[in-house]
């Protein structure tokens, strides 16, 4: 079975099989190993897959409404946009800083997606998943998800937990949040609705659309790097793109490294470096894993020789055996 279309990167590999669930017990009859997969947008397939691929499809949506806000119980399957939308679209919000991430609510807490200055991991009161390896039914709360910058406990054991149910609040004392840069010229008194709209022409303007150029989103995370490692780095490049954190330390922009280093365009085979935004590669309709594997080493290794930094991959990048190591 093909899964360039199960993909956004599209590389030309298959899977032994697929296997669709509709309903949460389901997943607790499956023996062997498996591969969970969303909508494939944090995912690469550098070669064919002999393991089965699980796709959990399970689409409900419910809303409680409390004096204070909103709870919702969202199935795995649930596409993220839709969600974000619906709930705007019915006077909850929140989630505005987060449209048009694409993905499923599924995979949302696993890297706790993040955009424009928030996280959903603030948004998650807890997770229902299967539990593998103990073969039973765990309920994480919002502190046991131990969510960090693109990081969970889910992402910590990547062949342990298998999400079903994610659940959130809404508050109703709902703030703008528009400290991140790209949205500070945002009216203070915007809708909530107003907001998703100017993030997604943000997005829009900047990220390359996965159905027209295959992609698979940021391809590193943004590196955290020490005062000192910080200053080291400034005296050479006193321009440096970066962000203060609260323990001390500083956030770099791992597209900014990247694109002064000149790589905007820098192509491996059919693997390219998307020429407006150094931090995603991009599959020219052509590309084979061992391109992209090739790119993003050249990549870290160039970046790791001029400033002195060792990217992480942000994406799955995936052989036969599990992840990769860059
Ligand atoms: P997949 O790629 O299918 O899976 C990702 C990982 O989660 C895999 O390891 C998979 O095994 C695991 N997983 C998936 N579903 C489950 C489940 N139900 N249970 C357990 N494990 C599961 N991310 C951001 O954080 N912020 C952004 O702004 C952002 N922008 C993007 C822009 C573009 C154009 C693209 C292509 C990607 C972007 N991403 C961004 C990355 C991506 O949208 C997120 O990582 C998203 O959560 C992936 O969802 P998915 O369903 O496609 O996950
Ligand atoms: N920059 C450059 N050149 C580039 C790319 C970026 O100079 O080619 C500079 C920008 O000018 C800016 C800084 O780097 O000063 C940051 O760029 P941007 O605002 O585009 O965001 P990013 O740090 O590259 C992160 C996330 C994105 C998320 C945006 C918005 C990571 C790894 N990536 O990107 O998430 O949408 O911020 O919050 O944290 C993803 O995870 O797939 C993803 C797209």
């Amino acid at each position: 079975i093909s899964l360039k279309p199960l993909h956004t990167f599209q590389l030309p590999y298959s899977a032994s099989e697929v296997i669709t669930i509709t309903e949460a017990g389901e997943v607790a009859e499956l023996v062997g190993d498996y591969l969970v997969l969303g909508e494939g947008s944090n995912t690469i397939f550098t070669c064919d897959f002999s393991r089965p691929v699980l796709r959990i499809a399970i689409n409900s949506i419910n809303v409680e409404e409390t004096d204070e806000g909103f709870h919702l119980s969202v199935g795995a399957g649930v596409n993220w946009h839709r969600l974000v939308r619906d709930t705007l679209e019915q006077n909850m919000p929140g989630l505005e800083n987060l449209a048009l991430i694409p993905g499923s609510v599924g995979a949302a807490p696993v890297q706790n997606i993040g955009a424009y200055g928030v996280e959903v991991g603030e948004f998650i009161t807890s997770v229902t998943a299967w539990d593998r390896e103990q073969r039973e039914w765990r309920e994480f709360s919002q502190q046991q998800c131990e969510f960090a910058y693109r990081d969970s406990v889910f992402k910590r054991h990547p062949k342990r937990f298998v999400i079903t149910k994610v659940q959130f609040f809404l508050p109703k004392d709902w703030r703008p949040r528009l400290s991140y840069g790209a949205l500070v010229d945002i009216d203070k008194h915007a809708s909530a609705y107003d907001i998703m709209s100017a993030v997604i022409a943000i997005r829009n303007s900047k990220l390359p659309n996965p159905t027209e150029m295959p992609n698979a989103g940021s391809f590193f995370k943004n590196p955290e790097v020490t005062p000192t490692a910080f200053n080291a780095i400034l005296q050479r490049h006193p321009d440096v793109a970066h962000y203060p954190l609260a323990n001390g330390n500083i956030k770099l922009a791992a597209g900014w490294l990247i694109d002064k280093l000149g790589l905007k365009g820098f192509k491996y085979g059919g693997a390219a470096v998307h020429l407006k935004q150094a931090l995603v590669l991009v599959n020219n309709g052509k590309a084979k894993g061992e391109d992209v594997v090739a790119l993003a080493r050249y990549i870290r290794q160039k970046v790791a020789e001029e400033f002195g930094v060792l990217l992480e991959a942000e994406v799955r990048l995936m052989d036969d055996n599990g992840l990769i190591e860059l």
